[in-house]
């Protein structure tokens, strides 16, 4: 990809915790062009079962690509976690999931090789960061951690509530031969919002890695790669979408409006160019 072009990123998530990722794409990324699809109406995924989420998050893909995705990042875990394969699969263009970028932020961070991964019921139960992990030699407990997600969209970031659900949690997540763990993965576009939290309540040793920063960085190599070998696989109809003034564009499966000012907040931006989609089954 010539440097002087600016590629169209298409960020795929279950609703608006993906705008995690997003920010940080865009704070290392701030002249590529973006489509957001939010899946808004059929989220939560993290309860739903694999076929299920695959059967959705490849409809959503196909979506931004037919709106000029040239790259696509899943910034759902529990898409990535359940569902990478068939995603790569049904797409023409490149595709970046959370969990390996996760998986080699937190293996480079951790000293003795012990790491606790927190995410959705179903990340958890795929296993995709344990396989990551393992798979560089890293001691890894998982933690189901289902209470977060609605308590962020609740907006309770600092509420003692979350922090009390944080420390019930935590003392499991590091407990017995976990205890020394000293990285804890953040595998769930949600949990960023409550950082500040997590830090308070987690050992006071262990550092977070944040799988939506790791993505970014990886987003950010790929393109320099690209831009030294030439440009993307992209037809050229997707080269000629117009984005308008702005380079967000956003699209929602439940109502634009909410996704608006649920958005902005965990966007920490305005969200402003939404389009209602309805995906048909
Ligand atoms: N986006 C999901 C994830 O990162 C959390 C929300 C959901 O369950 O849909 O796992």
């Amino acid at each position: 990809m010539p440097k002087s072009r600016r590629p169209t990123i298409g960020v795929f998530d279950s609703g608006v915790g993906g705008l995690t990722v997003l920010r940080a794409l865009l704070d290392r990324i701030p002249d590529a062009h973006y489509l957001y699809f939010g899946d808004t109406a059929r989220l939560p995924y993290g309860s739903k079962s694999a076929a299920t989420v695959a059967h959705y998050a490849v409809g959503a893909v196909r979506y931004l690509q037919d709106h000029g995705a040239e790259l696509l990042v899943i910034a759902c875990n529990t898409a990535t976690a359940l569902a990478l394969d068939e995603i790569r699969a049904a797409a023409g263009v490149e595709v970046i999931g959370v969990v390996e970028p996760g998986a080699h932020a937190a293996t480079a961070a951790s000293r003795n090789r012990k790491v606790v991964v927190i995410g959705t019921e179903a990340t958890v139960s795929s296993h995709a960061y344990r396989r990551a992990l393992e798979a560089r030699s890293v001691m890894v407990r998982e933690m189901a951690c289902p209470l977060f997600v609605p308590l962020v969209e609740e907006g309770w970031l600092e509420h003692p509530v979350t922090e009390q659900v944080a420390r019930i949690y935590l003392s499991e997540a590091f407990s017995e031969d976990a205890g020394d763990a000293d990285v804890l993965v953040l595998g769930c576009t949600h949990y960023p919002l409550i950082k500040p939290l997590l830090r308070r309540v987690a050992p006071g040793h262990v550092k977070i890695v944040d799988s939506a920063e790791s993505t970014a960085e990886d987003v950010a190599c790929y393109l320099g790669e690209q831009a030294k070998t030439g440009p993307p696989r992209s037809s050229p109809e997707t080269q000629n979408v117009e984005l308008g003034a702005s380079n967000l564009k956003f699209f929602a499966t439940d109502s634009a409006e909410k996704f608006r000012k649920m958005g902005t907040r965990f966007l920490g931006l305005p969200v402003e160019d939404v389009v209602h989609v309805d995906l048909k089954e």
